[in-house]
């Protein structure tokens, strides 16, 4: 479904983000990219969206090569894969249902389908009782949930989670790590890059290692070692 081949990615002479990294993600995995702050991961990931180009080598998106397609293809690739940051990247003058309901107006949906559609959401990751208030009166979990929501809302093949938890306590962490999980379970391909071993051995999925820009691990049932 995902994949890279010979990947590397040079910003100037000497920054080698990426050395010839090579891997495959397949529909359903939960996979998890680890390496240092530095390492590459946010940049495999703007790769992976077409927000940056490899200096040499392929990105595979469901056999699309990311940087070959058209505008149109690539605009049509990143509606079926839904992005998480460390930020939240909320509106904070927009209520929870409002930030939910703002994407599915972009998209061209009508207001019936929306009224139908966010409830839906907002419950499947627990946010039903918040429907009316602004992000700023929300916990660092509950705005990173709603921004699952507002990523999950189109129904998207895959979920890329770039440091979800960064900015939130163990209890949080765990909120939210837990609903990706449950996410992976619904079907949906996972991609998660953290700085977390408590995660990362807690999941017992894949891990990817990314270290000096290569991969130096990639095992089925990974722990974090770096
Ligand atoms: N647009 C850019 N121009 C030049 N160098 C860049 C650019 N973007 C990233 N880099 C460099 O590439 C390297 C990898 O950055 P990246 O953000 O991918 O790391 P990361 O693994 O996500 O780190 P963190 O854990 O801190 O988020 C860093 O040395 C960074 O300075
Ligand atoms: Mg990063």
């Amino acid at each position: 479904m995902i994949r890279f081949k010979n990947v590397t990615k040079i910003y100037s002479p000497n920054t080698i983000v990426l050395q010839d990294v090579s891997f495959e993600v397949e529909k359903g995995e939960f996979v998890s990219i680890v390496g240092k702050s530095g390492a590459g991961k946010t940049t495999l990931i703007r790769l992976l969206l077409g927000f940056e180009t490899p200096t040499s080598g392929e990105v595979y998106f469901q056999d699309i090569n990311v940087n070959e397609t058209s505008a149109q293809r690539l605009q049509e690739m990143r509606r079926k894969i839904g992005s998480i940051f460390q930020d939240y990247r909320l509106f904070y003058g927009k209520t929870v249902y409002e930030n939910v309901a703002y994407i599915l107006s972009v998209e061209g949906k009508e207001n019936e389908e929306i009224d139908r559609e966010v409830p839906k959401i907002l419950d499947i990751i627990g946010l039903s009782e918040k429907i009316n208030n602004f992000p700023n009166e929300l916990s660092g979990g509950e705005q990173q949930r709603l921004a699952i929501a507002r990523a999950l809302v189109n129904y998207p093949d895959v979920i890329v989670a770039d440091e979800p938890t960064g900015n939130l306590d163990p209890y949080n962490t765990y909120e939210v790590i837990s609903l990706l999980e449950k996410i992976n379970k619904a079907g949906k391909t996972v991609i998660l890059s953290t700085h977390d071993r408590e995660i990362i051995n807690k999941l017992g999925k894949r891990v990817i290692t990314i270290e000096n820009g290569k991969v130096v691990r990639d095992e089925k049932k990974g722990r974090f070692i770096i």
